[in-house]
Order: structure tokens, then sequence, then C-alpha cells
């Protein structure tokens, strides 16, 4: 009995100096070469364990803490003198340490502690019924999920935030019990921020898979572009790449804005056309479909004496303006009155300054400017100044009928009183005119 005593204090004192403390034996998974290879947290770095077999292991040296451990090593060092570990003989992962007790979110697996996955909701998104592709962008993200049945899935562990979301994960974990707080926040993915968020931010929108998408601001379809296989081009719907670069190809010669709510420094009449009745487009897009190269900016029709080429651009007339004859559509500049005017020969202003004051007659005449312009708002005086003059677009007639130019009025009558404009209503002071006229013809007569 004395000798066992001093046999085991030699041994201690051996041990001390030696600095070792072997732990407890643990029985580990059996190997066919019976070596404690199944024991070790992480053989390719160091060897941990010895003994004869694989049920028959200790940690050799439990006074040195491992950089890797396991539920073996918690075992085997628990409770020896010396040892590294005094806490417990669990292995918790998520600490890599051991624990007397495992989290109350995890259960005890073999003496490890394994977290309970905070499983989310029901989502619907795998693209085929055995697994969860569709439910993410990547496969990484696709293997967070579990597939649940048809096209089922849920996001397999909700109380980790992954590094990269998609709006499945986020509408999964969503309010979920125990889920990480990433997900605390709303359903739906913003992927500029690589988040989730309650509500899509202005200028986005959620599509099917809760992921919120820039709205887009496609423009109608211009045909300024060249047909071509399997990709056209849209390099005739601008003189600058910057403009080109605007448009995208879309069929046959077709090429539409991308983005009409962007308005670029330059532009042109192929961008006002496409932006014009675009959703979403810019103010500056919606005033017409006509560039006006004077002012940069679209317009909802080509200024006075200009017009809008194939390309939708306002242009001057190449040559000379077409003028008009007179009419006496003027005012005569009184003497300390009134300058001469044009302003009887319309009744809006614009209409108006179509017109000339012919100063070389200093009479009433005014004559049209250019009778090439086809106005939307055509007159008599326009028709009577432009009938028969050479190189005139202004349709042919000397009265306008509310319509066009015609030579004779279907309904009433048109002369320099109603401004040649057929009129239902015969002034009755001319009709009273015409009766004396016709009175003194006929004292002319006997
Ligand atoms: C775990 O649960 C016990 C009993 O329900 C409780 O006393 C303890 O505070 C819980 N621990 C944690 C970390 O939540
Ligand atoms: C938790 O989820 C992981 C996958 O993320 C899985 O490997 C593990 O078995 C799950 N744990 C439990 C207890 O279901
Ligand atoms: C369109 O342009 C606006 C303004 O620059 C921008 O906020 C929006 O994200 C763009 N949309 C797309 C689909 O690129
Ligand atoms: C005006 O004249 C044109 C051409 O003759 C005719 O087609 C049109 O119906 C006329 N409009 C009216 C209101 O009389
Ligand atoms: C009729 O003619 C008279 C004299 O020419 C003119 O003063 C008057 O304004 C005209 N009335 C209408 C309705 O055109």
């Amino acid at each position: 009995m004395n000798k066992l005593i001093l046999l085991i204090i030699i041994l201690q004192i051996v041990n001390i100096f030696a600095s070792t403390a072997p732990g407890f034996l643990v029985s580990c998974i059996n190997t066919n070469d019976g070596s404690c290879i199944s024991c070790e947290p992480d053989p390719s770095v160091e060897r941990l364990f010895f003994g004869d077999s694989a049920t028959n292991c200790y940690v050799q040296d439990c006074s040195a803490r491992p950089h890797l451990l396991n539920a073996y090593v918690c075992k085997s060092c628990f409770g020896i003198v010396g040892s590294f570990q005094i806490s417990g003989q669990f292995y918790d992962p998520a600490i890599n340490d051991c624990v007397a007790q495992c989290p109350n979110d995890s259960i005890v697996y073999q003496q490890t502690c394994l977290r309970i996955n905070k499983t989310g909701a029901n989502v619907i998104c795998a693209s085929n019924t055995y697994d969860c592709t569709g439910c993410g962008s990547s496969i990484s993200i696709q293997a967070l999920f579990t597939y649940v049945q048809s096209t089922i899935c849920r996001y397999t562990d909700c109380s980790i935030a992954p590094s990269s979301y998609s709006g499945y994960i986020c509408k999964s974990c969503f309010q979920e019990v125990g889920a990480h707080t990433a997900f605390s926040i709303g359903a739906y993915y913003y992927p500029s921020t690589n988040s989730c968020i309650s509500q899509c931010p202005i200028g986005t929108y959620p599509d099917q898979s809760y992921t919120c998408q820039q709205v887009v601001n496609y423009g109608d379809l211009v045909s300024c572009g060249t047909a071509g296989t399997p990709q056209g081009t849209c390099t005739r719907c601008g003189s600058t790449q910057a403009i080109q670069n605007l448009f995208q190809w879309d069929s046959n010669s077709n090429c539409k804005i991308i983005n009409c709510s962007i308005v670029p420094h330059f532009y042109n009449g192929n961008v006002c056309k496409s932006c014009y009745k675009a959703a979403n487009a810019a103010s500056a897009f919606k005033i017409g479909p006509y560039f006006n190269p004077i002012t940069n900016s679209c317009v909802a029709s080509c200024p006075s004496f200009t017009f809008s080429d194939n390309d939708n651009i306002c242009q001057n007339y190449p040559t000379n303006p077409v003028l008009g004859k007179n009419v006496a559509c003027g005012t005569e500049s009184i003497k300390g009155g009134e300058t001469a005017s044009c302003n009887k020969c319309g009744d809006i202003q614009t209409t108006q300054s179509l017109f000339t004051y012919d100063l070389k007659t200093l009479g009433v005449n005014c004559f049209y400017a250019d009778c090439r312009t086809t106005q939307s708002t055509l007159n008599g005086w326009i028709c009577n100044s432009c009938d028969g003059v050479p190189g005139s677009n202004i349709p042919p007639g000397i009265y306008f009928n509310g319509t066009t130019c015609t030579y004779t009025c279907n309904k009433g009558v048109a002369n320099s009183k109603s401004g040649y404009i057929c009129q239902n209503s015969i002034n009755l002071s001319e009709h009273k005119l015409n009766f004396v006229q016709f009175l003194l013809f006929l004292c002319l007569l006997f």
C-alpha cells in the first residue's frame, strides 16, 4: 500500500516535471487501423490522442490548449489536474470551447452542442420539385434553403445572416422567432444595400421574387436603328456615341431610350420622340416629340418657319422664304399713334407674327412671310396671301372653310370682312349696302 502511494507520488512528480497532464480515456469511432485518428479535431495540424485502440484513447497533454477542440477533447481533459479546461465536458462549436451545459438554443448530440435551426417560413421559389434552385441567384444562396415539397422551400436557419441575400430569404425569415436582427427589418430585398427592407424605395418596385427592382423607364420605339442578326444597332439614332448609347436596339430598325427619366446634356429629336409619351419620363421630355436645336429642348411643334425633318429635328428652310402676296389685314401707322402692324391678320399673336407688314406700300398691306410652312392653324388671310404663289405649300384656295383653303364656300360666304373665312351669319350692314347698291343700279336703269 505504501509502495503504491509512493509510486503515485513519483508519477505525479514525473508528470509535473514533464508538465504533461494526460486525459481520461474516451471511446472514439472505430477505425480499421485501430488508431485514435477518429478522436482528433484536426489531424492535419496536430495529433492530441494516444491509445491502443480507437475505443481506448486519451489526450496526451491536457495542459496545452489545441487550436481546435471537439467533444472528445472536452471529455478527456475535463477534471484533469492542470488541464487547460475546467469548463465542462460538452463542446460548443459556436465558440470552439468546452461548456458545462449547451446553450438554450441548441440540442446535445454526442456531447456536442448542435444549434437548433430557426427555420424560416415556407416560400414558393423552387424551380423544380426536388431542390431549391430558383430561391436565389447563386448556388450558395440556394444551398441555404431546405426543400419542403412541390415548389416550396424554406430558409434553413434564420438565426444566421447570410453574406448575400435574395428576396426569398427576407420573405422566409421576416418576423420569425429567433431570427437574426437583419431579418427584423422587412420582407423585401434591396440589392443596392444587400439587405432586407420593409418597403422598396421610390424609383424601385418589388418584383415576384420580393426583390426591389429599378423602375424601368423605357421610351417608345423609334425607327432610327439598323436591323441585324442577332443584334441590330442604334448608330443612326444620334450623331454622337453618347446619344447613341442612350438607345437600346429592340427589333428590326426599332430602337428605344433605355431610361427616359435621365435628361442628358445633349440629345435630339429621336430622344424626344421616344420619351414623349413614355411612363415616368422626365418633365423635359413630356413637352413634345420634336427637338429644337436653338433651345436644345423638346418642343410640341417646330417654331414658325422651321420644319421637322425625318429625325424630328426642327430645321430651318435651306433657301429664301416664299413670300405671300399682300393682303389687307394690316394697320397703318398713325403719326403719334400706333405703329404699323399685322395684328388683324390672325386672332392670336402667334398667327399675326407669321405676317410681315409691307413697308413698300405703307398701307394696310401685310404678306405671309413664308408660304412653304404649313401651320397647324390656317386662316383666310394665309390662304389668300399664298394662293397661286409658286413654291407655296399652303393648300390652294382663297377662303378658309374651317378645315382648309378652298375656292368656294360649301356653306356661308367669305370676304375681306370675314377675314376670308366662310361664315354662315351674313353681315347685315354689308347686306344693306348691297341692297342700296341694288337700288342705285335700278335707278341707273330707269
Ligand atoms: C436558458 O434557460 C434557463 C431556464 O429556462 C434560463 O434560466 C437561462 O437564463 C437561459 N439562458 C439563456 C442564455 O438564455
Ligand atoms: C441546421 O442547418 C444546417 C445547414 O445550415 C444543417 O447542416 C444542420 O444539420 C441543421 N441542424 C439541425 C439540428 O437540424
Ligand atoms: C433611370 O434614371 C434614374 C435617374 O437617374 C435612376 O434613378 C434610375 O435608377 C434609372 N433606372 C434604371 C432602370 O436604370
Ligand atoms: C372644306 O373644304 C374641303 C376641300 O374642299 C372639304 O373636304 C371639307 O369638307 C370642307 N370643310 C367644310 C367644313 O366645309
Ligand atoms: C359687319 O360689318 C360692319 C361694317 O363693315 C362691321 O363694323 C361689323 O363688325 C361686322 N359685323 C360682323 C358680325 O362681322
